[in-house]
């Protein structure tokens, strides 16, 4: 059971970023879990043609990007009018992206996920049945730009097991499990 306090704080949005293939829908879905939170896969959000665009292996273009990123926005607005926290993935590699979340959103904090090149490269080999091929990985990391020091939120390496980047990762955002 919840206490009162526990019940009565702020919703807590944790916008889980990173380039393609750096861990954010695990650690995302286990943050979620183990908090007891809802959870939001940031892909979803995008319409059928930037899906298409995708998978053909073009990189987006901003102009793809914003209504994907105002839909985002709009599931942590409501969770936030729900009082609800959630965790939500999104690759937000650039700074604009990131303002756009966060603009009028004060609950949303980023945790930034990173692994080396070739370890995100070895997992993505493995992976089935997503829509982005490791050949946008060079793409992607050249567009990143790291959470600056004036952003809310932190970064971890998502190497190592899945639990232990979960450990890292609730421990970085100040997180304790409930109960
Ligand atoms: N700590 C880990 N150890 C081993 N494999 C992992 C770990 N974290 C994630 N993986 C695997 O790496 C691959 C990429 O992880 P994941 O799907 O979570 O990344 P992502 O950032 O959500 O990627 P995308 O942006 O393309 O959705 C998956 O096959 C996943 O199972
Ligand atoms: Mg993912």
């Amino acid at each position: 059971m919840d206490s009162p306090a526990q019940r009565s704080a702020p919703p807590d949005i944790i916008v889980v970023m990173g380039v393609s293939g750096s861990g954010k829908s695990t650690v995302a879905r286990a943050v979620a879990a183990t908090m007891g939170w809802d959870f939001a896969e940031g892909d979803n959000f995008h319409s059928a043609s930037n899906v298409a665009k995708m998978h053909s292996g073009h990189p987006l273009t901003d102009a793809d990007r914003w209504p994907w990123l105002e839909a985002i926005g709009d599931w942590i607005s409501a969770q936030v009018s729900r009082g609800e926290s959630g965790v939500v993935t999104c690759s937000a590699l650039r700074r604009a992206y990131r303002d756009l979340l966060r603009q009028g959103r004060p609950a949303v904090r980023f945790l930034d996920v990173s692994a080396p090149e070739q370890t995100i490269e070895g997992r993505m080999q493995h992976r089935s049945g997503h829509f982005m091929p490791p050949s946008l990985l060079p793409s992607q990391l050249a567009t990143l730009e790291p959470l600056g020091p004036d952003e809310p939120g932190v970064e971890v390496t998502t190497e190592g097991t899945p639990d232990q980047v979960l450990e890292r990762s609730l421990e970085a955002l100040g997180l304790r499990k409930p109960g």
